[in-house]
């Protein structure tokens, strides 16, 4: 009877697979972020490369994902991490070599997985040629970065700083340079001075860098750091932000209306966009390009494009890290997605992140279990997923101490504030199994970079593997099935809305003049297990139909594909499921009527 119930529900999957458009790549896949640092170390010198990723490449593949972005794997000091790049042509060493880069995109290709790179535009390493020939006014590079003498000089005989711009790390913007005799403008690290983009020469260099890298192999970038790519040229002293958060010398200090966002930016992204499309013709390779910025709604949205100047494919949409957390409401966070969705330029394609390398991990933000239902909506709400490995997982933050702190605004908050600006929680080696060291070196002599979490036992892929459908990895990984696998995912439309003060739920249909699978999805705020009626909650639903379960949070009891009635649905305490139900309309009459049918079927069968 089973095997009959599946072949019918297989059956109408692929009903509602026939209607899948072959879209874009990057619209209907999940991009997988590894840190590179962190992911697997194959030379056991504590710190993750290429041959690692290589190696365990296979884990996202898997799960279904189509596409990984590697954090900067290019040649650095690791003053930033790899975030201060010495040469953007090259591999650094404590990652592998160009060949090892190869052999990468070759098995990525071979795996059908797409390979994003991580494109840093705004600074370059000061340990960069293009900066030491700078200093020396060599030209063309005297002005490849942003140089100013200083307003004066203290008693003391020490230059004063241009003006009060902050660092997003903390101190000032602003670095004297004794040979030069100036000051340079590093809006992150001293090691990272900011490129200068009023120079058309900088932006021709990074050009031939997009260039380069797509013709090496790269499906697309990641932009770094855009909102700080242009300055105001009169540099005036930015105003006070009046946050008693923050000290005098914390980038949250002052308001960064001169030195972020400015109008001008935008157009040097349009460009680089113009770069990717030209290669993408060349070599006939769909391309993608996401941007980085933490900005308001406003200024993300220009990241798109303008008038008939395409940007991004996409600008990362942050609004489930900034904005969601344990103190939102049911209401609020319908709000916060309908105002996402609703800001979207006509066309634009929607994204949904809930970690990344800066950013406390969403277990840790909301808790294992109210994480776990941050990841469900991540995956699906409408547009493309991002997720940062280790979400998989569910892996949490691991707490640092301050003797192994390593991470620049944390090291210069000081023993007293570091925790408060550090992301080296986030970034602590991947969990692959039981092991020591959680299999994440082969080394038991050299540490790994970072300490991993004491929590590895319990929460690392091979343990999930074999425990069985109630673990994170499966739940993730029914989560990537049902984006292949149910058209509404794709390119169904969205409805949201609340059921009393702490239920939020939506729905993903087809428009009503299409007939398939629509997924229900509701989330309970509460911290306590609530029954509730939802009906109302559930677009198109037929009268009668019921709700199959297809996944949920780990305190869930529903089991695959049990029947539920939508007017008592029991939601765990900060938990979330997953519903697939069959959608009819009265434009489809008869292709309706099949479907009621073959859903008294299944009900009849007792599936
Ligand atoms: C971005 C990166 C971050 C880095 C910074 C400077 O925000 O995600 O890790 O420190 O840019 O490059």
């Amino acid at each position: 009877m089973r095997v009959a119930g599946a072949f019918a529900i297989a059956l109408v999957a692929q009903l509602a697979a026939a209607q899948i458009i072959d879209e874009d790549w990057w619209k209907n896949t999940t991009i997988y972020q590894i840190y590179p640092r962190s992911f697997k170390d194959t030379n056991a010198d504590g710190i993750g490369d290429l041959r690692g990723i290589l190696q365990q490449i296979y884990h996202p593949d898997v799960l279904g994902i189509g596409a990984v972005w590697l954090s900067p794997i290019f040649k650095s000091p690791m003053k930033d991490f790899g975030y201060d790049i010495s040469d953007f042509r090259d591999i650094d060493p404590i990652f592998g070599t160009m060949a090892d880069f190869d052999a990468l995109v070759e098995d990525c290709r071979k795996r059908g997985l797409k390979l994003v790179l991580d494109f840093v535009p705004n600074h370059s390493s000061d340990e960069h040629e293009w900066f030491i020939k700078s200093v020396a006014r060599e030209e063309p590079y005297t002005n490849y970065y942003t140089w100013l003498d200083p307003k004066g000089f203290n008693e003391s005989g020490s230059p004063i700083p241009p003006n009060n711009w902050l660092s997003v790390f903390g101190g000032s913007a602003w670095e004297f340079n004794e040979q030069r005799q100036q000051f340079y403008l590093h809006q992150f690290t001293v090691g990272q001075p900011d490129l200068n983009y009023r120079n058309p020469a900088v932006i021709e260099e990074m050009n031939d860098i997009l260039r380069f890298w797509m013709d090496k192999g790269a499906d697309g970038f990641r932009l770094d750091a855009t909102p700080h790519l242009m300055e105001d040229q009169s540099f005036p002293d930015e105003p006070l932000s009046n946050d008693p958060e923050f000290t005098s010398d914390q980038w949250g200090y002052l308001s960064h209306i001169y030195t972020t966002d400015l109008p001008e930016l935008y157009d040097v992204i349009y460009g680089f966009r113009d770069v990717v499309d030209q290669k993408q013709a060349e070599l006939g390779r769909q391309m993608v390009m996401m941007v980085e910025a933490y900005t308001s709604l406003e200024n993300t949205m220009k990241y798109y494009g303008s008038g008939d100047r395409k940007g991004a494919h996409f600008p990362f949409n942050f609004e489930l890290i900034t904005k969601f957390n344990n103190e939102t409401t049911a209401a609020e966070l319908k709000q916060i997605i309908d105002n996402w969705q609703n800001n979207l330029p006509d066309g634009a394609w929607s994204n949904w992140v809930i970690g990344n390398h800066d950013t406390s991990r969403v277990a840790s933000r909301l808790g294992r279990e109210f994480g776990l239902a941050a990841v469900i909506m991540g995956q699906l709400l409408p547009g493309t997923a991002i997720t940062y490995n280790g979400e998989e997982i569910n892996m949490e933050d691991t707490w640092i101490s301050w003797r192994d702190t390593v991470d620049p605004p944390a090291c210069q908050a000081g023993p007293e504030n570091y925790q408060r600006f550090s992301r080296d929680p986030e970034r602590t080696p991947f969990h692959w199994d039981n092991s020591t060291y959680a299999g994440f070196t082969t080394s038991d002599s050299n540490k790994p970079w970072l300490p991993v979490n004491e929590n590895y036992k319990e929460i690392n892929v091979r343990h999930q593997l074999y425990e069985g459908p109630k673990q994170p990895y499966w739940i993730y990984e029914k989560l990537i099935d049902l984006r292949t696998e149910i058209a509404a995912v794709q390119r169904g439309n969205l409805t949201t809305s609340t059921v009393g003060d702490n239920i939020f739920a939506f729905t993903r249909v087809l428009a009503d003049d299409v007939l398939g699978w629509g997924l229900f999805v509701v989330v309970n705020f509460d911290y306590a297990e609530v029954t509730a009626d939802v009906t109302s909650s559930v677009t198109l639903l037929q009268e009668g139909t019921k709700l199959f379960y297809e996944t949920g949070t780990l305190e869930s009891n529903y089991i695959y594909y049990q029947q539920i009635d939508p007017s008592s649905v029991t939601i765990p305490a900060r938990g979330a499921l997953v519903f697939r139900y069959i959608v009819t309309s009265s434009a489809t009459s008869v292709a309706a009527s099949c479907l009621s049918l073959l859903s008294a079927f299944l009900a009849l069968i007792n599936l």
